[in-house]
């Protein structure tokens, strides 16, 4: 499981707090210190595997016992992820995920399953904690790809799916605390507009209520988890599943929904996915650039560095530079091929969970550039 501290860290790149300028060829030349991790490893491994971002370790061990008893590896995948989307702890996906500017939760999830080449995903659903089973239905019960909105959750329900409220009693506070601090323009107190209590408040105390969210969950935070699976026969399937960017617009797709850009894979080659600034990875197709990258040879430690290198040379708004010559975005890759090679990179330091015939674990990504100063 993601701890709050990697969710936060990963997402502080992703935020407003790093600053950059220049591309990535004159700062990995000249100024960056190159990457802070030689993985690589898993390219040499082979036999049946699941991988997943960091936030995936109990999701790579149940999709591998599932593997295991012969599931199909979209379900492995997606019964994996449900434990995340399942977990209040993890703000990022499913229940307890953090909700748009509008404090609703809305989530995206799709599917991809190797041997068909179909894909199922669902995008801004609410009220529904599991996006990727309404995403693996959607690709086994429809001849669509793509349910979205109202759609979607119109769908979830035929299909027999329970509604709820995903906010839960933190990702409330945590919204509430930004929506509060946004400007001191409107007619909300930002906590330093506050005059302090003469003794103790009901608002915060006993239930200590307002104390519960510190200020670096006001940031603009992404998350998400991908997990791909190859069973021993070379069969694969892959998942991704998010509540997206926090605050965000009402109605905003990220990459998790948009096969190509989140998620990928293809019979004949691997699987490959992001989690991060899903606006970039829809830019830069980066899933599908992973798997095409292993189709023409690369390794997947190869395809998902240099995904991630791509992401930052292309990151041409001046949003996403920063002064001191550094990315302002952060994102991970992964990537699977068909024999069970793998790998993993990201932007700034990161982590994925692997599980093969060895265990489960939990590993650094090869990073291009290192979160310390
Ligand atoms: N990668 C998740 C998102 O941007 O929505």
């Amino acid at each position: 499981m993601t701890t709050r501290r990697e969710f936060l860290a990963s997402a502080t790149v992703a935020g407003t707090s790093l600053a950059v300028t220049g591309g990535l060829t004159s700062s990995l030349r000249a100024t960056q210190p190159g990457p802070t991790v030689k993985n690589g490893a898993g390219d040499a491994h082979r036999g049946p595997c699941v991988i997943a971002s960091g936030n995936g370790l109990r999701a790579v061990e149940r999709a591998m016992e599932l593997l295991r008893q012969g599931y199909d590896p979209a379900d492995c995948v997606v019964q994996g992820v449900r434990i995340v989307e399942d977990d209040p702890e993890d703000m990022s996906v499913g229940y307890g995920g953090l909700p748009n500017e509008d404090g609703i939760v809305e989530l995206d999830a799709s599917v991809m399953h190797g041997p068909t080449h179909k894909s199922g995903a669902v995008g801004c659903l609410r009220n529904i904690r599991n996006p990727a089973q309404v995403a693996l239905l959607v690709l086994r019960r429809t001849n669509h790809c793509l349910l979205v909105g109202d759609g979607a959750l119109t769908f979830a329900r035929q299909m027999g799916f329970a509604e709820q409220d995903l906010m839960t009693e933190k990702s409330r506070l945590a919204w509430l605390k930004w929506k509060a601090n946004t400007s001191k323009d409107d007619f909300w107190l930002d906590d330093d507009q506050r005059d302090p209590p003469a003794g103790k408040t009901w608002d915060q105390d006993p239930a200590g209520r307002l104390s519960v969210v510190d200020t670096a969950d006001v940031m603009r935070l992404t998350g998400t988890i991908h997990c791909s699976a190859v069973t021993a026969t070379g069969d694969i399937a892959g998942c991704t599943t998010t509540s997206g960017l926090s605050w965000k617009i009402p109605g905003r797709l990220g990459d998790s929904p948009i096969i190509g850009a989140g998620n990928y894979c293809d019979n004949d080659v691997g699987s490959a996915g992001c989690t991060g600034r899903g606006e970039s990875a829809i830019v830069n197709l980066s899933a599908y650039t992973m798997v095409m990258l292993m189709e023409q040879g690369k390794t997947p430690q190869e395809a998902a560095t240099i995904a991630a290198k791509r992401m930052v040379d292309k990151a041409k708004e001046k949003r996403l530079k920063g002064p001191d010559g550094r990315p302002a975005l952060g994102c991970s890759f992964y990537a699977v091929r068909k024999d069970g090679a793998y790998g993993a990179a990201s932007i700034y330091d990161g982590s994925f969970a692997v599980a093969d015939s060895t265990g489960a674990r939990v590993l650094p990504t090869e990073a291009l550039y290192s979160s310390k100063r």
